[in-house]
């Protein structure tokens, strides 16, 4: 079985959805805390055993290969005024020196389009794939558990992170049936893109990470056009199902649509509410908030 060694981390979206921040800025370098979501989703996967970091980005996304890169002056200047733990933690942030590589999808034509942007950087192995508006809060982190699964499979499969939601709600998402346990994953005997209301094969949806064969870069070939006639991987997904096992993954933690904005604020009271630093003043302070509305 062939390690994951690369993980994708596709940010070419427009983040529509936060204008006017997203206008100039992208929306994977919003902060949670003081952390960069992206920041967050690069830790997830290195701290998963991913050696290399390909970022599909697009026009205005510059800044995101500039945080993953030495920023000399600042350094400089931290260094002249002693801050050493600060110095610490840039450097403690950064992936290795060439393991990161940036390509461009040159229009947002859709997720499934923007990771077939990265297939001559993946090449002919599984990869990872990060969707970084995502982020998983959990003991372990949810790739590593994807991994463990995957390993614990034991054969060239492709395994999605799934999540239980309410059954009024499936129809918003990616929705998979399940057949029979394979270890801690289960087999997917379907996917659906957003299924009509009452249609839900479970309630069980795809979440942000996946582990995927080289072949779903021959079914994004394709080019065909889903839903919001945007190339979806979901579509290429069912078409790789025909030939290659899929199974999901009941991980454990808890995670946060940093994509909308009450899940990036629902992120932001969560990790704030777990920093020594900041808990007990941020307690108080939410208290009061609620307190006055
Ligand atoms: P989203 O649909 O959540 O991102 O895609 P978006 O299109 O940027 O957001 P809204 O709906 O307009 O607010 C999930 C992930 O896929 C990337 C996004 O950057 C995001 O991380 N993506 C999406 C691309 O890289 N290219 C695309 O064409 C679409």
């Amino acid at each position: 079985m062939k390690k994951i060694r690369k993980a994708v981390f596709p940010v070419a979206g427009l983040g529509t959805r936060f204008l006017p921040a997203t206008k100039a800025m992208p929306k994977e370098m919003l902060p949670v805390v003081d952390r960069p979501v992206i920041q967050y989703v690069v830790d997830e996967a290195r701290a998963a055993g991913v050696e290399h970091f390909i970022f599909v980005t697009g026009r205005n996304k510059a800044v995101i290969e500039d945080h993953f890169d030495r920023q000399v002056e600042l350094e400089m200047t931290l260094s002249e005024r002693n801050k050493k733990s600060e110095l610490v933690a840039l450097e403690n942030d950064l992936p290795g020196a060439g393991t990161t590589s940036f390509t461009r999808q040159q229009s947002p034509l859709g997720l499934g389009h923007a990771v077939w942007c990265a297939r001559e950087l993946v090449g002919r192995e599984p990869f990872a794939l990060l969707l970084p508006d995502v982020l998983v809060h959990a003991k372990k982190g949810c790739l590593a558990q994807m991994i463990e699964a995957y390993l614990a499979i034991g054969e060239a499969s492709n395994v999605i992170a799934v999540e239980e939601v309410p059954d009024d709600m499936t129809h918003m998402y990616g929705v998979v049936g399940t057949g029979k346990k394979r270890d801690n994953a289960f087999e997917i005997t379907s996917m659906v893109e957003k299924p009509a209301k009452g249609t839900a094969p479970s309630n069980l949806i795809i979440t942000g990470r996946y582990i995927l064969q080289p072949e779903i870069f021959d079914m994004l070939s394709a080019h065909e056009r889903g839903a919001g006639n945007e190339i979806q991987i979901t579509d290429a997904m069912i078409r790789l199902s025909q030939r290659q096992a899929f199974y999901g993954l009941k991980f454990e933690g808890r995670t946060y649509d940093c994509g909308s904005k009450l899940g990036f604020l629902s992120a932001n009271v969560a990790y704030a509410l777990e920093r020594d630093d900041l808990a007990p003043a941020f307690r108080t302070e939410l208290q009061r908030l609620l307190a006055a509305k």
